[in-house]
């Protein structure tokens, strides 16, 4: 089994902070900084939204998988992942088998108020929906991919915990 602890994931629902918490805790302790997002966007040359727009969530899922399994190999990295990655495929599987993943867990209350419009005019799942729709959608999407989410290693409690927790954890 290839199991590197300095690969580390981080998996939580859109808005929970997965990409300011990684780029945090990269600075803080040398390691590198990857947006699974930013990764795909490069590869597929445009935005995830447009690309939803063009070819649908199934082919968005299949990319995201490869571009994932593409960091197979790679040490002392820090990842955001998606906030759907490790709900498709063998993602969740494959990041406890390479890696050491990190659940940054918050209320949806708490998520919708940390979206600005930008952040959900940009993401395909969201945009177009009333604040009343979003909660609804956040309550129950949350709750259809916890039991993904809950296979994290170690869970971070977003309003409770602060990097350096994180860190102590991680860089073990
Ligand atoms: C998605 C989350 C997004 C992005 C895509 C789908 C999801 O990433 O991968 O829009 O299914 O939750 P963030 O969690 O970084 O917003």
């Amino acid at each position: 089994m290839n199991k590197d602890p300095n690969l580390i994931f981080l998996i939580g629902f859109m808005g929970c902070g997965k990409s300011t918490l990684g780029k945090k805790v990269a600075t803080k302790t040398g390691y590198s900084f990857i947006d699974l997002d930013d990764l795909i966007c490069q590869k597929i040359n445009m935005s995830i939204s447009e690309y939803f727009d063009l070819h649908g969530e199934a082919a968005f899922r299949e990319i995201e998988r490869e571009t994932l399994h593409s960091l197979y190999g790679i040490k002392n990295t820090i990842v955001a992942t998606g906030g759907g990655t490790p709900c498709y495929d063998d993602n969740m599987q494959w990041m406890n088998k390479n890696g050491k993943t990190v659940y940054l867990k918050i209320p949806p209350k708490a998520l919708l108020s940390r979206l600005s419009q930008k952040d959900i005019d940009s993401r395909p799942l969201l945009k177009g929906k009333s604040h009343e729709e979003l909660l609804a959608f956040i309550e129950s999407k949350l709750e259809e991919r916890s039991p993904f989410y809950k296979q994290a290693k170690i869970i971070y409690d977003v309003l409770q915990s602060n990097p350096k927790d994180l860190i102590k954890q991680i860089v073990l």
